[in-house]
């Protein structure tokens, strides 16, 4: 078929244009760093107009190293970073605010005095989420409490806000279409995941108004037509889903029990628990993974803050290595971290212990520890707080993980993939098709255009590149998993400072 699917892939640190074919196989990519602000500590914002150029610079790099044209794309999927939120005006198209990003953690003390209220269990049974400032709701707040008039203004229906994904459809419809979809929704603790609509109650203890919301779709179908210069033809934005469970839908976890886990800047595991919400009992959360058609799937998830980021703090701030490829090659140069133990809780420790104060924290340093040793440390730090989710889920959904989808970045370093299966005893499993993301944001824009028929068709299109199986030898790591369990419990003494 002479058709191809494009895939907006809008991440925390770039922006990314992938176009697909039938086969599900790539055919050209875009793809553009932009700036991070952090106007204060433990604050991150992202400028919403550089996030649209560069998407749209991508879009068209793409679209021209493929020789391709806007005409030959059956459809376009959205998937970004999810919980990072703005607000902009109706008429203009101005944000008045900055996007405030899903890392940023200037709401922590008003989440403490909302638990503190005790009202972390309406949240969690409305939600499937936990009072922490990584969610959007309490950023919302946050910007119609600190910039002046915004909130009667948003009431009379002047400004709207949404997630990464609304903006884009918004500017991408010239301002026409106003949508998010029930994964992003899921994420601004705003959303009731088992009534699938916007909860007054919710609304009214965040104290915002209902008139500045979207409208909630379904993750697959025709939102609307795209509009802009810089694509010649108008092409249905067919397909929308936050990255995490786009990628679930990329690595075909379509089935109950099913788990990924992608490695980028964070780490995030999701598993698909089927067409009921379970309500975690382990420190996860519980999210819609995607609605098609009338069907709804949920999906427990563990959010780890700090996974790449790590590797790029070790280039960017400690200088050992002078790229993130050179870190599987510095911990390679030591057998093992000789008891350093490395909790990079740069923003908070999330899943599934969650203290936003959390900082991150080195143990067990002796006269002979090196670059080496800590970096070994930290490609660990990635593997133990895999662990530490993996063992929630099952305890939450009672089943047995016999294998572990991979994705991300760092699935090429197989020093922590070997260690990933080494620590959970189970088989990790890489995929063909690591950009699993776009490729699940493609695959739901498509199936709503008839470009593929059903799911059945899309699961051929996933293959195995490779399998890391568990050492049977489990001394040396559980001496290693002791030392992480310790160094977890000794780092909760950090506090609000
Ligand atoms: O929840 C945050 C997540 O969606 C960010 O993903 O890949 O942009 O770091 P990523």
């Amino acid at each position: 078929m002479n058709k191809f699917v494009m895939a907006m892939d809008q991440g925390t640190t770039s922006s990314r244009s992938i176009i697909f074919d039938h086969k599900g196989e790539i055919i050209s990519t875009g793809q553009k760093e932009f700036k991070q602000y952090f106007p204060k500590a433990g604050w991150v914002e992202h400028d919403p107009i550089e996030i649209w150029e560069t998407q749209a610079e991508v879009t068209a790099q793409a679209i021209r190293q493929s020789n391709l044209s806007a005409k030959d794309l059956v459809a376009i999927g959205i998937t970004n970073q999810r919980e990072t939120v703005l607000v902009w005006d109706k008429s203009s198209g101005e944000p008045i605010y900055n996007a405030i990003v899903w890392q940023d953690k200037r709401t922590s003390d008003y989440c403490e005095e909302l638990k503190t209220a005790g009202k972390d269990d309406l949240i969690r049974n409305k939600t499937g989420l936990l009072l922490d400032p990584y969610f959007s709701g309490t950023k919302i707040k946050w910007i119609l409490d600190h910039v002046e008039g915004s909130r009667d203004r948003a009431r009379k229906g002047e400004l709207i806000c949404g997630t990464i994904d609304t903006w884009l459809v918004w500017k991408l419809t010239g301002g026409e279409v106003h949508v998010t979809d029930v994964s992003n929704a899921s994420r601004t603790l705003l959303y009731n995941i088992n009534t699938l609509e916007w909860d007054e109650e919710l609304l009214s203890l965040f104290e915002i108004p209902i008139e500045m919301l979207p409208e909630v779709k379904a993750s697959s179908e025709v939102y609307g037509n795209t509009k802009c210069e810089f694509l010649d033809h108008e092409v249905p934005i067919a397909g929308i889903a936050g990255d995490q469970q786009a990628a679930l839908f990329g690595q075909q976890c379509t089935k109950k029990g099913m788990v990924k886990n992608t490695y980028g800047t964070g780490c995030f595991m999701l598993m698909n628990i089927g067409k009921k919400p379970v309500i975690s009992e382990h420190g996860l959360l519980t999210t819609i993974a995607w609605k098609i058609g009338d069907k709804t799937t949920y999906a427990l998830e563990g959010s780890i803050f700090v996974g790449g980021a790590v590797v790029q703090w070790l280039r960017d701030k400690l200088g050992v290595i002078l790229s993130s490829k050179q870190v599987e090659e510095l911990a390679g140069k030591v057998e093992d971290t000789e008891g350093v133990v490395f909790v990079p809780t740069f923003a908070g420790l999330g899943a599934p212990y969650w203290n936003a104060y959390a900082r991150g924290t080195l143990f067990g340093l002796t006269r002979n520890t090196s670059d080496a040793h800590i970096a070994r440390a930290a490609l660990n730090a990635i593997a133990y707080q895999t662990m530490d989710v993996l063992e929630a889920m099952q305890a939450d959904s009672d089943l047995e993980i016999k294998e572990l989808r991979v994705d991300g970045g760092a699935t090429i370093n197989d020093i922590l993939m070997q260690f990933q299966s080494d620590v959970l005893h189970v088989n990790v499993v890489r995929p063909d098709i690591t950009e699993t993301t776009a490729l699940g944001a493609a695959f739901l824009a498509g199936l709503a255009v008839g470009y593929w028929e059903d799911t059945k068709e899309i699961s051929k299109f996933w293959k195995k590149d490779k399998t890391y199986e568990p050492n049977p030898d489990r001394s040396k790591v559980e001496r290693g998993i002791a030392d992480w369990k310790h160094a977890i419990k000794t780092i909760q003494f950090w506090t609000k400072r």
